[in-house]
């Protein structure tokens, strides 16, 4: 696996490996960023992971300083999932000249988690579009764990015609269902014990619109009195329509999506509704 520092390292790999899927991601590296390499595999190009903590998606007093850096531990994981190479810039690299061009999104990027992290999906779209820009694969697969940034990478890439296919991946949880996330390692060991409640809550909802419920704000209000007992701050729990338009008595498919902290760390986690496993 080759291990790319720099743009002009990245351009002299991208002439033996023209064509190529990419999983851009920021590191501490697990087990759902390991299952998107797999699936950038199928496509049977050369898979480019990036790892980039990217400062322009963290707002003023959010973990930008803390985000665990594991490179060498990543690499290890890159490599053993089949990886071709991997690109990890700078900060001067990435920004040599401070930034003063930003992709601006639409109002779907001021709700459920825009609205309480403003400005971070403009600094996500912003550094997505130029990682698009250096490493040009033909596929790009991204994880359905954070599905508000998938929807929205998704619609820039339409409506700005960027010739790269949008792929999903599923979200790789824990045994006891816990998503994971390089944040889950800010958990105390009880927090971490409580920290399934996300998933529960949601999953609840979801079973009860799959049994015809379509109350949907008291199933929400049921799930953020449940959180709230258990000591979460929830900053949303929102049932919508899979494209995240608001949703309707008569529609069939939804996505149940909820945020909320655990002491220090904000847990993210979605769950769409579908037949009940048996
Ligand atoms: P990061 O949080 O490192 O995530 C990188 C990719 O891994 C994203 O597509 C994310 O959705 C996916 N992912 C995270 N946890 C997952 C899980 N449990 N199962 C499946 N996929 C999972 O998302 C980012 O980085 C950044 O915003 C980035 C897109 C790299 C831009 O900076």
């Amino acid at each position: 696996m080759k291990i790319l520092h720099t743009p002009a390292e990245l351009a002299v790999w991208k002439i033996a490996h023209p064509d190529c899927a990419f999983v851009p991601t920021m590191g501490n590296l697990h087990a759902g960023h390991v299952a998107l390499v797999e699936q950038a595999r199928l496509s049977g190009l050369p898979v480019i992971a990036s790892i980039f903590v990217n400062p322009l998606q963290f707002g003023a007093g959010e973990d930008f300083e803390r985000y665990p850096r594991t490179f060498d531990a990543d690499c290890d994981k890159l490599q053993a999932a089949g990886c071709s190479a991997v690109f990890a810039p700078s900060l001067a690299d990435m920004y040599p000249q401070p930034q003063t061009y930003f992709v601006e999104p639409p109002a779907l990027a001021n709700e459920l988690c825009g609205k309480f992290r403003p400005g971070h999906f403009r600094g996500m779209l912003t550094v997505v579009l130029k990682l698009f820009n250096l490493v040009q694969p033909r596929v790009a697969v991204f994880g359905k764990k954070d599905y508000q940034q998938l929807a929205l990478i998704r619609s820039m890439s339409e409506q700005l015609n960027l010739p790269i296919q949008i792929q999903a991946g599923e979200t790789v949880r824990a045994a006891d269902g816990l998503a994971l996330s390089s944040r889950n390692d800010y958990l105390t060991d009880a927090e971490r014990h409580e920290a399934t409640r996300l998933y529960s809550s949601l999953r609840h909802i979801a079973d009860a619109l799959n049994l015809g419920r379509r109350d949907f704000e008291e199933l929400e209000v049921q799930a953020l009195d449940a959180l709230y007992q258990h000591g979460w701050k929830v900053d949303y729990i929102s049932v919508r329509r899979p494209d995240l338009g608001l949703p309707e008595e008569n529609d069939t498919h939804f996505v149940v999506l909820g945020a909320a902290w655990l002491g220090k760390t904000r847990l993210i986690d979605n769950v769409e509704t579908g037949p009940i496993p048996l």
